[in-house]
């Protein structure tokens, strides 16, 4: 079975941290995002994945030099400009010759589900395309479904008004779909799969979506992100496990690391403290400074105290200075 993974976005939300790494390939529990996702397709008998790229291929194409990943072969499409979801999709799929169900997958998604298994309900269905859904209390930020018992989707909406939701079912980010869906979208336009073409499928009776209670996170946001790296080190996924601290790190013999990723490289001076957070490669914590609920990318001075905040590979906090609650870089500065 092929794949097309979605890597195209310029991961806005997670700025500072995508000034310098593009979202797929910041890690989780020490292995690239989009590793971890090929990972995890492999297991549901996906053999090759095309990634949708928007802009830099460079990143990745250097992480997968022989043009494998997890097992699996690694071919890129570079969209010549950003086509949105279903435009890059068909681009992909025409760009790897794909002409028979594939698996679709958003590329900021990690999850346990088994995706065999939802190919296994997409071919009962007998199905145009079939997404995964998971239950969500705040349904509002992302694509909702109203569903009938038999799994067929009614109606699809994209990111509807609070309050409007037709139901707390989302859609997951991961897609198994027909080659005629690939007909439905018009050539080298900007479509969205979600706004354009679900809604369309919906309408004719094709779509149609299975809910599971698997583990599920989109990492798109800085809070989601740790949230993303502490549960693969709490040991709360099925399949995915890290160490807490890399064999890279140099992390001083008297400091304290608690329920926190370290990465290779990262530096953690004498008498420092770091609590719920990841520090990542290149990351320096200087002597007796104190991290707590942050992503450290860059350099915190001796005796800073630092909770609550993300900083990007050129973001830092000086010797004895508190930060809380910020963002360096300021992604929101012109
Ligand atoms: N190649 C390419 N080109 N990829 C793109 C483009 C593009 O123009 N635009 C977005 N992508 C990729 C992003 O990199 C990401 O992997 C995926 O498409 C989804 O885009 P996001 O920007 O992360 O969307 P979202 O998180 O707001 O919403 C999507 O995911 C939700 C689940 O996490 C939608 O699919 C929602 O319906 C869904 O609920
Ligand atoms: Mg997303």
């Amino acid at each position: 079975m092929r794949a097309v993974v979605l890597v195209g976005g310029f991961g806005t939300r997670l700025r500072p941290l995508t000034n310098s790494i593009p979202k797929p390939m910041l890690p989780v529990g020490q292995v690239p995002i989009i590793e971890r996702l090929v990972e995890n397709l492999a297991r549901g008998g996906v053999t090759e994945v095309t990634l949708a790229l928007g802009f830099r291929p460079e990143p990745f194409v250097a992480a997968f030099p022989d043009g494998e990943c997890a097992g699996v072969a690694m071919r890129y499409a570079v969209e010549p400009e950003p086509l949105d979801t279903a435009g890059a999709i068909r681009f992909a799929a025409a760009t790897a010759g794909i002409d028979d169900t594939f698996v679709v997958a958003n590329g900021d998604v990690l999850t346990d589900l088994d995706v065999g298994g939802l190919v296994a309900f997409h071919r009962a269905k007998a199905a145009e395309a079939t997404i995964h859904l998971i239950a969500v209390p705040d349904p509002s930020a992302f694509g909702v479904v109203a569903l009938q018992d038999d799994g067929r989707v009614e109606r699809f909406v994209e990111k509807p008004a609070p309050g409007t939701e037709p139901s707390n079912l989302i859609n997951a980010g991961t897609y198994v779909l027909e080659p005629s869906v690939l007909a439905r979208i018009p050539a080298g336009q900007r479509v969205s799969i979600e706004r354009a073409t679900f809604p369309a499928v919906a309408g004719d009776g094709g779509l149609f979506a299975m809910a599971t209670e698997d583990y599920w996170l989109d990492t798109g946001r800085p809070e989601l992100y740790l949230a993303a790296n502490l549960d693969i080190v709490r040991g709360l996924r099925r399949h995915d496990r890290c160490v807490a601290i890399a064999p890279g790190a140099q992390v001083a013999a008297d400091a304290l690391v608690a329920d926190s990723v370290v990465g290779a490289g990262a530096v953690v001076g004498a008498g420092a403290s770091v609590a719920r957070s990841v520090l990542l490669p290149g990351a320096v914590v200087g002597d007796r400074a104190q991290v707590a609920d942050s992503v450290v990318m860059g350099r915190i001075g001796d005796g800073a105290d630092v909770r609550d905040c993300v900083l990007g590979a050129d973001g830092s906090v000086g010797p004895g200075e508190r930060a809380e609650g910020e963002k360096r870089p300021d992604p929101d500065a012109t």
